[in-house]
């Protein structure tokens, strides 16, 4: 066990340069880790017993390790105990821990805070009970957490960014085979900025609508004869779709050939758009070069995946006409930030642009700042 049976952990939230809904795909993901974090302070004790706090959050939650499984405990209290559950299904035996969590990370503004707070917990108990999890494993438990336990179907690219993220790169992450390369990503060393612009808007209908996501996208690729949408990688094989050519489903899919050719259009030129961005980035090209990809990424992710919504789409809107270089929604959609790539010295102006198009629209206010690329889960103490 960890020197003492304590310590404290941290784990970032984060952002997607590119690559929306590819994880799930088999796909390709470009995410920086922010400076915003969940810190967990943890201690281990012996009672079988698991101790869940939060400063953000009214009350305290006391569950038995044995009992998780039925456990009626509040929302915010699923994350950590989600992940203590996932390490006791593994084999990995918890004692008893008290956890104490404490962060910064936006809420609700598509930014991860879920995952930092499942890669924090996740990390606190690798150390504290000195567990050769490997960062694979760690960032597999803390997914199947928000799966399994908080209910959640995402893909592993919050918490990949979370975990494996370090100051200063972009992750580059290839989910089917596990690859991956930090990526230089220093914009402010060119007179760039990455403005992240949190709309303010909650997301509605989300979880519902990301599962349908993923069912359309499984649907698509099976319709193409593919495991995966991730082994598409001529557009031009995706508007061969039909649903007809699958055995049995003639007449009976759920959802026409058009959509599911939209949604596998989406995921096969995003894919195509990580790669592009990744190569601009590797073979040192000016990084306003990637502006037009990002915007691009908006367009697919509003018409051909249809999980933008009014406040997504005026942010990007008014960032390029205030003269970003490119801007986009980033994270599942429908509520949450826009990313915008400016020169430094526009950041202002753009976010002033943004804030004005909101107001006039009638919009709450948003909220932006410039992030930087951090580093990702760590001990702290
Ligand atoms: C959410 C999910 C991720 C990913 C994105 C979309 O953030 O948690 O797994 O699918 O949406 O790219």
């Amino acid at each position: 066990m960890s020197a003492g049976g304590r310590g404290v952990w941290a784990a970032p939230g984060r952002v997607n340069i590119i690559g929306e809904h590819t994880d799930y795909n088999n796909g390709y993901v470009l995410p920086i880790a922010l400076p915003f974090t969940v810190r967990c302070a943890a201690s281990a004790r012996a009672d079988g017993r698991v101790g869940v706090r939060s400063r953000q959050r009214a009350g305290e939650v006391a569950v038995a390790v044995d009992d998780l499984d039925g456990a009626r405990a509040p929302g915010w209290a699923r994350y950590p105990l989600g992940v203590v559950r996932e390490y006791v299904k593994r084999g990995y035996p918890i004692p008893g821990v008290d956890l104490s969590l404490d962060g910064d990370v936006p809420v609700g503004a598509g930014l991860s805070s879920s995952a930092a707070v499942e890669c924090s917990v996740a990390v606190a108990l690798r150390d504290l009970f000195d567990y050769a999890v490997a960062d694979e494993e760690l960032i597999d438990i803390a997914r199947a957490a928000e799966n399994d336990y908080v209910g959640a179907p995402t893909g592993i690219l919050d918490q990949s960014a979370s975990v494996l993220c370090t100051a200063g790169h972009a992750l580059f992450l290839d989910v089917a085979t596990g690859d991956r390369a930090q990526i230089p990503f220093d914009l402010a060393a060119v007179g760039l900025a990455l403005l992240v612009v949190d709309t303010n808007t909650p997301h509605a209908l989300v979880d519902g609508e990301y599962a349908a996501r993923r069912a359309q996208c499984e649907a698509a690729a099976a319709a193409l004869g593919a495991a995966s949408l991730r082994e598409i990688t001529d557009a031009a094989e995706v508007e061969k779709l039909h649903t007809a050519t699958v055995d049995g489903q003639e007449g009976t899919a759920p959802w026409d050939d058009e959509l599911l050719r939209r949604r596998a259009r989406h995921v096969v030129t995003e894919n195509a758009r990580v790669l592009a961005v990744v190569d601009a980035l590797r073979t040192g090209a000016d990084p306003r070069a990637i502006g037009p990809v990002l915007s691009a990424s908006h367009t697919s992710l509003r018409d051909d995946f249809a999980v933008s919504c009014p406040q997504l789409d005026a942010a990007a809107d008014a960032a390029t006409a205030a003269g970003a270089y490119g801007a986009r929604m980033v994270g599942g959609g429908f509520g949450g930030s826009v990313i915008a790539l400016v020169e430094a010295d526009r950041a202002e102006v753009v976010s002033a642009a943004v804030a004005d198009r909101f107001a006039a629209a009638g919009f709450a206010a948003p909220r932006t700042f410039a992030a930087v690329p951090a580093a990702g889960a760590r001990r702290l103490e």
